[in-house]
């Protein structure tokens, strides 16, 4: 594991963003895995940035996202389809038709999850996943759990989710109760992973989900066993962290 400890949000997001963009750069045709929330909306920022002054090319890119709420549609402002749209895709010249994420208002949703696990599978997996973590450890929508499902399946938010999520509805009763979520086959076989954290609020549970044991009650825990994470937190994030200073990488080791 790799972990970058960067001064605040902004240079988080800049660090992310510019892991992103290596990789697409260094593979046109890269499949990557995006995630939602407030976290990577500076990483989106970026790279949307570098798409107009730099060039950066997402012809022959394809997106798949971690997860979406069941029952929103991609007009729905609190859609994750919508989301994206809103935050990357509709500014970078990607394809509408490589931009997959979950159908919240798919008729048969465990036929839905399936289907996006084949879509995965049939490019040939995930090269980069970029990860959130939820104030509870969750990530895409794998809440704490006894046990890691691997496939794309449908769950039941936990009420710190629910909670936690009201923020951008007119009240917790219009947050959806269920979610489809890619599973943990996906994420650990992704070939690299970033995983981005902020702020006070979860250094905690970062420090448990990456020095603690691991187990599905802190789901994000499990990522001490892929085989290249690299870890971007800012300061804040970083805060409870035992961190060594073999463990803090500089660009040119990230890309050896
Ligand atoms: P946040 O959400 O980035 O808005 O904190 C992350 C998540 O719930 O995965």
């Amino acid at each position: 594991m790799r972990i970058i400890v960067a001064k605040d949000y902004a240079e988080m997001s800049k660090r992310a963003a510019d892991i992103i963009a290596s990789q697409i750069r260094i593979n046109a045709h890269t499949v990557l895995g995006l995630a939602t929330g407030s976290t990577p909306v500076g990483a989106y920022e970026e790279l949307v940035r570098q798409y107009n002054e730099e060039g950066l090319n997402f012809g022959n890119v394809d997106t798949f996202n971690l997860d979406e709420y069941i029952g929103l549609g991609a007009d729905h402002p609190q859609s994750y389809r919508y989301f994206m749209d809103e935050h990357l895709l509709s500014h970078i010249n990607m394809d509408a038709d490589r931009a997959h994420v979950p159908d919240g208002l798919a008729q048969n949703p465990e036929q839905e999850c399936e289907e996006y696990d084949r879509l995965i599978r049939d490019l040939g997996g995930v090269d980069l996943q970029l990860l959130g973590m939820g104030g509870n450890g969750h990530i895409g929508f794998n809440e704490p759990n006894d046990i890691y499902t691997a496939e794309t399946h449908v769950v039941n938010l936990t009420e710190s989710t629910i909670k936690a999520n009201s923020i951008y509805f007119n009240n917790e009763n219009e947050v959806p109760r269920q979610a489809i979520t890619m599973g943990f086959r996906t994420i650990m076989q992704a070939k690299k992973v970033i995983f981005v954290v902020s702020g006070k609020a979860k250094s905690k549970v970062v420090k448990e989900a990456l020095e603690g044991p691991i187990t599905p009650k802190l789901p994000a825990s499990i990522l001490q066993l892929h085989h290249d994470v690299i870890v971007v937190l800012d300061q804040d994030a970083a805060s409870e962290m035992k961190l060594k200073d073999n463990f803090i990488m500089t660009d040119d080791q990230l890309f050896r």
